[in-house]
């Protein structure tokens, strides 16, 4: 579309990685688009990126509710081409299996991996055209090995990794990267009702996941970063 600006959408910006991610973007001048529920965190950070220079849009996003991605889609549509499409939103509810609802099994499948289809399938088409994209997938170890009491959270984060892994080898000849970050423990919201042991402040930051974000994308070169994990060097908890 001509006349449209590129913009970089980010979901989950509200809080935790998806805010640094979006702080971070729109520093080194990206204009970003930001989709969530907690539509006044997300404005209070379009005006906070605004104040200082930047370029920042937000929009309601609840990825449990299919009438919400229309409209953000459509929101999001009208001021800009989504050149970078960064799939962040996510929760982890974790519990022995006799104990997972159908509703908690539910809500982590839908937000972590269906609310990613749902947006790379919208935006793809924009990307093939200009044959050029990058789309992000915010995985995380449990991606790649499973873990006791995290059967939902960890079979969303598998299938992330094949949707990622599948659309990489389908859009390749429309030079669109797709690059999957796999984050061990990281100190956000995330944490905040999980019966855990882990001290939040010896886990990483969300700024050092951002800054992969970003290193992934300003990659330049006939490379592309497919898959990057990132964790504690002293090993996990
Ligand atoms: N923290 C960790 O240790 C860790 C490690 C590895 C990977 N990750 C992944 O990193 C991503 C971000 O997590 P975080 O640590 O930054 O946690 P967070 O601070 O809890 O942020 C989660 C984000 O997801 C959004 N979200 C939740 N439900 C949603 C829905 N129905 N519709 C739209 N957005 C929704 C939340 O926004 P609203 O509530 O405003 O909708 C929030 O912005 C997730 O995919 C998570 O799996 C986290």
């Amino acid at each position: 579309m001509p006349n449209l600006k590129n913009i970089a959408l980010i979901t989950g910006a509200s809080s935790g990685i998806g805010s640094s991610i979006a702080k971070l973007f729109a520093k080194n001048g990206y204009s970003v688009c930001l989709g969530a529920r907690s539509i006044n965190k997300l404005d209070k950070l379009v005006e906070e990126i605004k104040s200082v220079g930047g370029d920042a849009h937000s929009f309601y996003l609840d990825l449990l509710d299919d009438n919400s991605i229309k409209k953000f889609i459509n929101n999001v549509s009208a001021i800009g081409n989504v050149n970078i499409l960064i799939n962040n939103s996510g929760l982890g509810k974790f519990d022995k299996i006799e104990n997972v609802s159908l509703e908690d099994w539910d809500e982590m499948i839908n937000v972590n991996l269906r609310g990613s289809f749902i947006l790379s399938k919208a935006f793809i088409p924009i990307m093939k055209q200009n044959e050029s994209g990058n789309i992000v997938f915010i995985n995380s170890v449990a991606g790649r090995h499973g873990y006791p009491y995290s059967s939902g959270y960890v079979a969303s984060k598998f299938g992330l990794r094949g949707l990622a892994d599948s659309l990489r080898n389908e859009l390749r000849p429309f030079n669109i990267k797709v690059t999957s970050i796999y984050p061990g423990a990281v100190d956000s919201y995330f944490w905040e009702n999980v019966k855990a042991s882990f001290p939040r402040e010896e886990m990483m930051n969300t700024e050092e996941i951002a800054e992969t974000v970003l290193f992934s994308i300003q990659k330049t070169g006939i490379g592309a970063l497919e898959d990057i994990v990132i964790r504690r060097t002293k090993g996990d908890f």
